[in-house]
């Protein structure tokens, strides 16, 4: 087991978080076999519609386990499901600010969506400190990006400016990502080629060599 626990969180809402943790989520089962647990600590339950969707429609697998938890609690669960399960996913909700600290404390990575606009330049801060401030390594995920936006340069400087990591991926704005999710479904489990698929399957090997 590997044991390790990865935070996705930001403060701005619509970022990506539940998107990444699921996608994430499952090609860590597919292209690596890994035992993987994810912990929704949103209570407006998005993720959890996924997997009842899931669940209702068999497409559960064995290698993939799904809780709820509060902030505070998603670090005590953490634990106990590192115990047997490679990844731990934790997903938090937006505006976090004051609640982070034990989902950020929990995670050996915290991974930091944003799009590449000003106005995720100005919510993005205040995660990145926290995370800083407990010392935690950390990667941005510039995420539903236009590739030829001239703003995907301003981003990486802007990532440069907090002295942080962006991820090697930039994961483009692409319809099955979201048409996945809604019939429970990944785009991992939708496509066999495809860019998405291999946005993903490049993020996930990026993300397990960091954590190792
Ligand atoms: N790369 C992407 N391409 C297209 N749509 C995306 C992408 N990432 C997220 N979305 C969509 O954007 C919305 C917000 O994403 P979500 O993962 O729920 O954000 P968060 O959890 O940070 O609030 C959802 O409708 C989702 O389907
Ligand atoms: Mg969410």
């Amino acid at each position: 087991m590997l044991s390790k626990v990865i935070t996705i969180a930001q403060q701005k809402g619509g970022t990506g978080k539940t998107t990444l943790a699921v996608h994430l989520a499952l090609a860590f089962i597919k292209y690596h076999n890994l035992k993987i647990a994810i912990i929704d600590t949103d209570p407006q339950g998005s993720l959890g519609q996924w997997f009842m969707i899931r669940s209702e429609k068999k497409l559960s697998n064995g290698h993939l386990t799904f809780k709820t938890a509060s902030l505070w609690g998603a670090q005590y669960e953490s634990k106990t499901l590192k115990k047997d399960h490679d990844i731990v996913i934790i997903d938090t909700p937006p505006k976090i600010e004051s609640d982070a600290r034990p989902s950020i404390e929990a995670a050996d990575l915290v991974l930091i969506p944003m799009a590449a606009s000003h106005v995720d330049f100005w919510a993005t801060g205040a995660i990145v400190d926290i995370a800083k401030k407990a010392n935690k390594k950390i990667l941005i995920q510039i995420n539903r990006a236009n590739q030829r936006s001239k703003l995907i340069s301003k981003t990486k400087d802007f990532i440069k400016s907090l002295d942080i990591l962006s991820t090697k991926t930039i994961i483009g704005h692409r319809q099955i990502y979201a048409a996945s999710m809604g019939e429970g479904k990944t785009a991992v489990e939708k496509q066999k080629k495809s860019v998405a698929i291999e946005e993903i399957k490049q993020l996930s090997e990026q993300i397990l060599s960091e954590v190792k």
